[in-house]
């Protein structure tokens, strides 16, 4: 039993999964939290690696269940957390449902920045901490069928930038995470009309690849991980290729196929 814990959002599948896996192998104690039912059975994955893990279901885009999972970790040392939990949305704007984009931004920026401010606190408090955030290179294009998503991110990137800057004197270390297209289930939600886009279909990176990437840039502090060229160059050219020309890009992997 070690008494190192790590806590990861959105646990249950792609990127959080193999967070929670690379800190189950460094010896972590877990708390997994996920939406659905599914995270259990990543629960009882890693718990064959011979991790001592806890699972929870929440809906994090929600404030209630962003406290009823608060309360499983509120009175404890939390040594890393992964704020990783998030959803797309493809499709026009226009034609998107409310109450989804709603959601999007309640997940992706609202109770992610309050579990930011909770555990920012609570590390502070205790004197150290690491922190990763599953940011997006979609923080820097536009993202046109994508782009509450992408403007979702780009507010997610930022923040982590300021934060960095706020806590550089202190021994809580905050890595923003930003992989451009990685194959994961989010491309295969039904609910987020991905599917249809070309990007689905597409070459993707490898999620352990990237996350593994971004696990060992939280380990070490550093302030951000970009994995793979591609991504490297957007972050380079984004702010000097045209907006229009970025947004162009975009809508090619991301406008759903007509058919
Ligand atoms: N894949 C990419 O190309 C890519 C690129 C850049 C950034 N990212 C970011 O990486 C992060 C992880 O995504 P992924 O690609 O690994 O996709 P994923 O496999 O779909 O993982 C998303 C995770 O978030 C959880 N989640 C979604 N809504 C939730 C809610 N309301 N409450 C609690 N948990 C919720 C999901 O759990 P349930 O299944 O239970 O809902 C799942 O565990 C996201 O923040 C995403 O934006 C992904």
């Amino acid at each position: 039993m070690t008494d190192k814990l790590a806590v990861v959002t959105g646990a249950s599948s792609g990127l959080g999964y193999q967070f929670a896996r690379l800190a189950a192998q460094d010896g972590y104690d877990l708390v997994l939290v996920a939406d659905e039912d599914e995270v259990h059975v990543a629960a009882d994955k890693l718990r064959r690696l011979g991790a001592n893990v806890e699972a929870i279901v929440a809906d994090l885009s929600t404030r209630s269940g962003v406290a009823e999972f608060w309360t499983f970790i509120e009175d404890r040392r939390i040594d890393f957390f992964a704020a990783n939990a998030g959803r797309a949305l493809g499709e026009a704007f226009h034609d998107q449902n409310w109450s989804d984009v709603k959601r999007l931004i309640d997940l992706n920026i609202l109770q992610t920045t309050s579990l930011l401010y909770k555990v920012g606190q609570k590390m502070h408090a205790d004197g150290e901490g690491r922190i990763l955030v599953t940011g997006s290179i979609g923080g820097f294009v536009p993202g046109p069928f994508d782009a509450v998503y992408d403007a979702t991110k780009a507010y997610l990137n930022s923040l982590c930038y300021a934060l960095q800057d706020e806590w550089k004197d202190s021994d809580v270390t905050l890595t923003c995470l930003m992989p451009g297209p990685t194959e994961t289930p989010i491309f295969h939600r039904s609910e987020n009309e991905l599917e249809e886009a070309p990007i689905s279909e597409a070459d993707k990176q490898d999620p352990v690849k990237v996350a593994e990437q971004g696990y060992a840039a939280a380990m070490r502090g550093d302030m951000r991980a970009i994995p793979g060229f591609f991504s490297k160059v957007i972050t380079m050219f984004s702010g000097v290729v045209p907006d229009s020309v970025l947004a162009k890009l975009h809508r090619q992997g991301a406008e759903p196929s007509k058919e």
